[in-house]
């Protein structure tokens, strides 16, 4: 994309650690990625001004790396072993950090069994026609305008309302709700974390008194069947469904918005690639895959951290050390992806590390890529003259760690 081109920072140009909260850095990240790769494919770099973390660049590294047994989730094994940890987060916060995605096993197969069932391609692929519907409704109020911001008006409420229905929120708590998360999902810097608390507060009282209902009066959602749940006699713990509701919600919010949002910046960049969609529609799937390879919506896995010390490329990491499997970065890497800086929405295979891989895959990836699908084959179909409203300089991404995520998407319908 041009805009790749455009800027530069004292980083790129003295090969010092990468500032993760800067935000200039998502407007060249592939190209600072692709420099680490070849010079420090284990890249030091602070996330925040106190913490510090090491960059996985290279595609087989990560691959090794979530596959084996050499990095863990759980912060508090790594404090308790001499790292950092997760940033500072108030007690209040504990909750919702008692998720799979924080946990290794044998608690994280206890937790994801639990919920595995509930997201099966079988299960997910029924959602298909409610999808569209939804789509299609987003689309008839935002043709009514002749520009729309598309991550407010298409992108962000597609998949929230999906995940809301299945989870459970009722349709009239839903806004007020997106608040409390769009205040909480912030990067986790201590005053950021204490702006938070009013809103997490009342979430996690939400959330309690929407269980106990549940529990009184059972539903057809995801909800009753966690608080209903047992699993060869396992019980979740209060914290643990609050945090495993929490879990499931954000990934709904944050993700599948910027696989829409990147996806159609990364398609309006590449017109040839639009008109070779919009002639065959029937390339939706590799068209998917490819939009997550090439622009993907999380910069990085969760927070990883090493179990013990180690050597990789001559750098060595610490025990406990937060160690980050950089997912844009093994995408792009040459020497699995022929051309790998160029959009080939036909390009067959195509194993991207969006979803992450290994134990911690992600849960959601059949219905991330059905709302995918289902999202761009609509916008394009309904919107045949589809552009960006303003020059793609001007878009600016959110500054929160982990995700690339634009703030938003300005386009002529
Ligand atoms: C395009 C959209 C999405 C992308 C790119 C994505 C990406 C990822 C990645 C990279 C991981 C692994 C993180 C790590 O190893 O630290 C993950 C895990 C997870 N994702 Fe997604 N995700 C998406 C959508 C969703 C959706 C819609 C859901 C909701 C149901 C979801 C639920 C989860 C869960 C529960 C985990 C934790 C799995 C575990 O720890 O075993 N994801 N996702």
């Amino acid at each position: 994309m041009s805009m790749q081109l455009v800027q530069t920072n004292q980083s790129r140009a003295t090969g010092q650690p990468l500032h993760m909260d800067s935000k200039e850095l998502h407007h060249h990240i592939h190209a600072d990625f692709a420099r680490l790769r070849q010079i420090a494919p284990v890249a030091p770099a602070y996330i925040s001004r106190r913490q510090k973390a090491f960059l996985i660049l290279r595609y087989e590294d990560c691959v090794n790396l979530l596959k084996g047994d050499q990095l863990i989730k759980n912060p508090k094994t790594a404090q308790a072993s001499g790292g950092q940890g997760m940033p500072w987060m108030p007690k209040a916060f504990e909750p919702l950090l008692h998720n799979m995605l924080n946990t290794d096993d044998p608690d994280h197969r206890r937790l994801r069994n639990l919920v595995h069932k509930a997201f099966t391609p079988k299960i997910i692929a029924d959602l298909a026609g409610r999808i569209e519907q939804i789509a299609n409704e987003l689309l008839d109020r935002a043709l009514l305008e002749s520009r729309v911001d598309l991550v407010q008006a298409y992108a962000l409420p597609l998949p929230i309302t999906v995940i809301a229905e299945l989870v459970g929120i009722p349709a009239a708590d839903r806004a007020q709700f997106r608040r409390w998360v769009q205040k909480i999902v912030v990067n986790p810097t201590p005053f950021n974390m204490a702006l938070a608390l009013p809103a997490l507060w009342r979430l996690l009282r939400y959330f309690r008194q929407l269980a106990d209902q549940r529990r009184r009066d059972p539903q057809d959602d995801l909800l009753t069947a966690l608080v209903q749940a047992e699993d060869e006699g396992d019980h979740f713990t209060e914290d643990e469904l609050l945090g495993m509701v929490f879990l499931l919600l954000v990934a709904g919010h944050e993700t599948t918005v910027n696989l829409i949002a990147n996806g159609t910046l990364a398609l309006l960049s590449n017109p040839e690639q639009l008109t070779l969609w919009r002639e065959s529609p029937a390339l939706a799937e590799s068209a998917v895959e490819e939009l997550l390879r090439y622009d993907g919506p999380l910069m990085t896995t969760e927070f990883s951290f090493a179990r013990t010390e180690m050597t990789l490329h001559g750098v060595t990491i610490p025990q406990g050390a937060t160690v980050l499997p950089t997912l844009l970065s093994a995408n792009r890497d040459e020497a699995v992806f022929a051309n790998a800086d160029r959009l080939d929405l036909a390009r067959t295979p195509n194993r991207h590390l969006a979803f992450g891989h290994g134990i911690h895959y992600c849960l959601g990836a059949p219905l991330a890529r059905l709302e995918g699908r289902i999202a761009f084959n609509v916008l394009l179909e309904r919107a045949p003259n589809l552009q960006l409203a303003v020059a793609p300089e001007r878009l600016e991404y959110k500054n929160i760690m982990i995700l690339h995520a634009l703030k938003e998407l300005p386009v002529v319908l």
